[in-house]
This record gives structure tokens, sequence and C-alpha cells, in this order.
């Protein structure tokens, strides 16, 4: 296999022994069998009558989801190009937030629709002309086909922010509500406008689970709310107008790296020893209290001896906060993170109009509220079990993600598959401008589209040949925002009932997919090294790192 022959036939050695190549059709063909294999997968979780998937990795932990993203990227993927696939749900992810299922589904579909071209002897290169063109025409179609809002319009941005929960776990009912009007609340909160430009940073909207009660009792904080409790009983459980220190460095006597010997000859040596570190625990205090700190966050951990001056200094204080609360913290309270106490200057601290421990199920949460920074919001969710938590935070993950894109780009389309109808319809009519083969690959583009509406109809128990029958009807006379509503099972006016969706979500599920299905069309030679061959067990220094996962030992925080 590692061979190549010149053109007088002379056989040469150009790869690595046991290295493997498959060229032409045939690597073009496998590529395309297993990137549909991983859009098969995704199918049935498409849209809100779509089914979830349980996911169990290799430590036996499991995941009950629909999120196309974290589907395929649970699934473990190996094979090379449907991991294509898997890293254009993560970038749609990225980009966007929502439509990973659409996304990996389309390219599927527009991989299977080109294997039927080259079937007919359609070249590759024809068929990549022809989806290019397909695609800049679908693109200018979506934009023109699409509607301006008043993106301050809570009622509109909440039809978008339940679309997207639509599909998910809270499909219904008045969770379904209050978690959309929640993402919608939490993104107008956190936007800011500097000189006409809005920018929404998602970070600034943190998402705390707590088990117990119902999805009901989710909450909007305007603050930050922290998984932590007050370290001492003697200390205040509630202060007003408070300043905070944060703190990165423990408060604490550190131990010596090394080791060392003291010699101690008489009591009083010891003694002196005992108070030495206790006079040290104080004037770290001394210098909170002294700087006006009424609250201290402290990211590592505080001895019982500060824990009892801070108590006694009225000091409210938190340890062991994550890293990652710590810059939340910083930035809604405008506090700087402070590693050495000996610098801390009241300048450093933060301001917030109310920080409480409060009682969540049975546990104790840190609310800190009315912050210096407004644009500083929590939702705190509640459920049942923590697999469904992982899913609300999944879910509300998409909601908040649709509403931002809406408030920075207020155009929207309806959903149901009714753009993917209209696309299809329009495009069927472009072809016929285009000519030769190509014209062939901008009409398989138009027919792949409409496994969206196909699937929407099928998981809502209708016919989808009949289904989409009665779509195209109602486009090709006109009536553009026709879909299909997986709930009552009938063709519906999207814009009427309120199912819509960004622009920006539609146009980046159309781009990732088709750029997905072109790169994996351009590829017609594989050639794979051998895999390393493995050290034999016990053998030689080298085997430390043997089944080890990638990355090492590092990660913790
Ligand atoms: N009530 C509804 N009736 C019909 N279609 C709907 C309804 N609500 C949402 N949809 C459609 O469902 C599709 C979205 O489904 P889903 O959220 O499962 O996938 P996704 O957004 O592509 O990916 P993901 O949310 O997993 O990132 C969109 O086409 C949307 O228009
Ligand atoms: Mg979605």
């Amino acid at each position: 296999m590692a061979l190549a022959t010149t053109s007088q036939g002379i056989p040469v050695l150009i790869l690595k022994e046991g290295s493997k190549r498959t060229t032409g059709r045939e690597a073009l063909r496998t590529n395309i069998l297993a990137a549909y294999a991983v859009a098969e997968v995704l199918k049935s979780s498409l849209g809100p009558r779509g089914l979830d998937k349980m996911l169990i990795d290799s430590f036996g932990d499991v995941t009950i989801t629909n999120d196309g993203a974290t589907i395929v990227k649970d699934m473990e993927v190996e094979q090379p190009a449907a991991k294509m696939l898997v890293e254009v749900s993560k970038a749609q992810d990225a980009e966007v937030g929502d439509g990973t299922t659409s996304a990996v589904v389309l390219a599927g579909e527009l991989l299977n629709k080109a294997n039927t071209l080259l079937e007919d002897n359609v070249h590759p290169s024809i068929i990549i002309d022809g989806y290019r063109k397909a695609y800049a025409k679908a693109n200018e179609l979506l934009t023109k086909a699409a509607k301006q809002i008043d993106s301050s319009n809570v009622e509109t941005l909440k039809e978008i922010a339940k679309t997207a929960l639509a599909s998910k776990i809270v499909s219904t009912g008045s969770a379904l509500e209050s978690l959309a009007e929640m993402s919608v609340k939490a993104i107008l909160q956190v936007q800011e406008k500097t000189d006409g430009q809005v920018k929404i940073d998602l970070d600034n909207v943190k998402i705390e689970k707590r088990k117990g009660e119902s999805l009901l009792e989710a909450q909007l904080i305007l603050g930050v709310v922290i998984d932590k409790e007050v370290v001492h009983p003697g200390m205040p459980k509630r202060v007003e107008k408070a300043k905070i220190a944060l703190l990165d460095s423990p408060l604490e006597i550190e131990k010596t790296e090394m080791t060392a010997k003291i010699q101690i000859t008489s009591p009083e040596q010891m003694r002196a020893f005992l108070d030495q570190e206790t006079t040290i625990l104080r004037e770290m205090v001394q210098k909170l209290a002294k700087v006006g700190a009424n609250v201290v966050i402290c990211q590592k951990g505080i001895d019982d001896v500060a824990q009892s001056y801070l108590a006694k200094s009225g000091i409210l204080a938190a340890r062991r906060a994550k890293r990652s609360d710590m810059e939340k913290l910083s930035r809604a309270t405008g506090a700087r993170i402070v590693t050495a106490i000996d610098d801390l200057s009241e300048d450093d601290l933060g301001t917030a109009d109310l920080v409480e421990e409060r009682r969540i199920a049975n546990e104790k949460m840190l609310f800190v509220e009315g912050c210096k920074n407004p644009r500083a919001v929590t939702l705190l969710v509640r459920g049942s079990g923590e697999m469904i938590l992982d899913e609300v935070e999944r879910s509300l993950h998409d909601s908040l993600s649709v509403v931002r894109n809406v408030v920075l780009d207020p155009r929207i389309l309806p959903g149901g598959g009714a753009p993917e109808a209209y696309l299809n319809i329009k495009l069927k009519e472009y072809a016929n401008t285009v000519g030769g083969k190509e014209q062939l690959a901008v009409q398989e583009f138009a027919d792949a589209l409409l496994v969206v509406p196909s699937i929407l109809a099928e998981t809502a128990g209708l016919d989808p040949i009949d289904a989409l029958a009665q779509l195209k009807a109602k486009h090709e006379s006109n009536n553009s925002s026709y879909g299909v509503d997986a709930l009552s099972g009938q063709i519906k006016d999207m814009y009427k009932i309120g199912i819509t969706e960004p622009l920006r979500v539609k146009s980046q599920v159309l781009k990732s997919a088709t750029e997905a299905a072109l790169l994996i069309l351009k590829i017609d030679d594989v050639i794979a090294a051998s895999p390393p061959k493995k050290e034999p067990k016990g053998g030689g220094a080298g085997g430390a790192g043997e089944g080890m996962p990638e990355g090492g030992m590092g990660g913790y925080d």
C-alpha cells in the first residue's frame, strides 16, 4: 500500500511501512458513509418531538440529552470524516449556541445527495461548484426573507427563546414560559451599549443548579450566587452595603516547601512560637478590617484562628471559592482579586448592596446582590435530579444564545422547516438558470434542505411525504412562513403561532453544513499512518503514560 508507481511503471516506496492509502471514489464513499452515519444518529433528536439520547461514558457516567453538540461530542467518534461533523456542531455551538443538530443533519443529507450524483458519474468538482452556487444563492434568499424585529420587545424575544427551549426538556407548560422569560430578562440585563454598539457577554449570566423542588422554582437573581456558605457560625449571615475583598491566597500560615527542624528547648519558646503564628493571622485580619472590608471571599483555605478573628471583626467570610466564581465576583462587584494581603488597599474592594447566606434545599448558598456592575445575573435552576439539571443548563445555554443572537442582529425567520421549504422552491427555480451538470447539484442541494421539515413531520406522527406535499403547495402559493407545527401535527403559519428563530442561527446552519460537506467532498486520497506500536507491558521507563487520557494528569481547577 505504501507504493507509488512511476510513469515507467516502476514501483517506488514513498510511505512508511504499515501506512494505509485509499484513493478516488472509494476514499470519498467511505468518508461520506461515515459522516452520514453520524447525521443519522442525530436525526431522531431534531425538533420538539425529537427524542433524547442516553450516553454512557467509559466511567459509567450517564448523560441524557437532546443537544446535538453534546451528543456528537460524547459519542467519541473516531473516523476522521465523521469527526469533521463533530467539529461542525462544535463550531455551530461556539458561533451561535443553537442549531447544532440541524447543522449535522443537513451536512449529512448534503453528502447523501452528493453520493447519488457520484453514482451517476458526476465528478466531485462539479458537485462542489454546484453546491457553492446553491449555498451563495440560499444565503442571499434567506437574508432577504428575514423579518426585522424590535429587539427590545420582550414578547418577541420570548417567542424566540421558547422555540429554542421547545425542543428540549422543558418543552411545554409554565416552566417553558418562565425559563423563556428569564432568558430574555437575563440577556437584556447583561447587554452593554457603547456608542451604539451592543455587546453581550454570556459569561455574565451564571447558571447555578440545585437539586430539589421543580423547574418552576427557578429564579433569576440580579447578582451572583455562589455555592458556598459562611465559614464560621459567629460571622454575620447578612451584610448590607458590602465591601468585598477577593483573595486568591490562603488565610493560613503556609507550610514551608522544605523540611525544617526547629529546636525548642523551653515551654516559653513553644508559646512564643505558637503566638507568632497567631500574630501573623491576626495581622492579616486586621489588615482586612483596616481597609474596610466586611466581606471576604477566599479562593483558598481560611485557618480556624483566622476565622474566629474575622468573626470577632464582624466580617462575613467564605472559603475555597472556585476561580470562575472569583472572576465573576470581580466583574460584578468591581473588586480586584488580590494575592498579597499586605498590598490590599481600599481601592481593591468591590461593592454590593447585599451579601447574604440563604438556605436552598437544605444547603446554604451565598447571594451577592445589587452589584456595582448590574450586568451580572444568575439563573438558579431547580430540578429533581442531576441529569435533569444538566440538561436544563444546556437548554438554557441555547435559549440565552438565541436571545443574544437576535438582540445583536434583530432579524428573524419562521421555524418548523419553513425557511427550508422556501429555499427548496426558490433554489429549484434558480437551478434552471444554472445549466449543465451543476444544475443537478443545485437541485440536490435544494432537496437536501427538505430533510428538516421532513423529520419534523415524521416525529410529529405525520406522513412526511404528505406533509411535504402540503407544505410545498403552501409555499408555491407564496405563503412562505408556513411550516410543520410539530405539536399539533399541522401545517401552519409559523409567524402566527410564534415559532420563530434568529436569522443568525439559520445562516450559520447553512454555512457550517455546506462547509463540512464541501470539505469532505474535496478529499480523494486518504493516507493513514500505521498506529504506533504498543510498548510491551512493564517494559522500560517509557510506559509511564500508557493509558492516560489526553492531557495527562493536569486540568484540576
Ligand atoms: N413547535 C414547533 N413546531 C415545529 N418545529 C419546531 C417547533 N419548535 C421548534 N421547532 C424547530 O425545531 C428545529 C430545532 O430543533 P432542535 O432544537 O432539536 O435542533 P437544533 O436547534 O438544530 O440543534 P440543538 O438545539 O441541538 O443545538 C428548528 O428547525 C425549529 O424551527
Ligand atoms: Mg435548538
